[in-house]
């Protein structure tokens, strides 16, 4: 095969990435909610999570190109961001890469942090193992 196409695929490999994401909430959690901004700087969409309640897992995709360019950050908040001017009460950010799946997790006290991740490079960020 031509190097040159060889080169180009795996650089292209490097710089994109499609990862399967699951966000879950800790069983003791208090109420809440989260929110993705993504690498190419926009919001998914607001989680709501609650006091007492079975918070079901949330499963999306991300997916696209140079996702490292730019930090991916889960946000979470005591009140609702779509209800004005709310800052982040707690937030982790990462520059994620690869192709894989990656579990995100919302623990007691509305911290977030990064449960587990296969496939998936991280670099510059809190890329999770410490939190346990
Ligand atoms: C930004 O990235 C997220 C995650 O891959 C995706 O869901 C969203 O559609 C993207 N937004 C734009 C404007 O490309
Ligand atoms: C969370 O943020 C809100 C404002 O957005 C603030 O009123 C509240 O005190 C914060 N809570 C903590 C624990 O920092």
């Amino acid at each position: 095969m031509n190097l040159l196409v060889v080169f180009f695929s795996l650089s292209l490999a490097a710089l994109a990435c499609d990862i399967k994401v699951t966000l879950k909430f800790n069983q003791k959690i208090k109420s809440g909610f989260a929110r993705f901004k993504f690498f190419n700087e926009t919001y998914g969409p607001v989680y709501e999570y609650r006091e007492g309640a079975n918070n079901l897992p949330q499963h999306f995709r991300i997916k696209g190109l140079f996702c490292n360019m730019k930090p991916t950050i889960l946000e979470t908040y005591e009140v609702d961001p779509r209800s004005g001017d709310a800052k982040p009460n707690k937030t982790t950010q990462a520059f994620i890469e690869g192709f894989g799946v990656m579990d995100y997790q919302i623990g007691d006290m509305h911290t977030p942090y990064v449960a587990s991740k296969i496939g998936v490079f991280c670099g510059f960020g809190d890329c999770g193992v410490s939190h346990g």
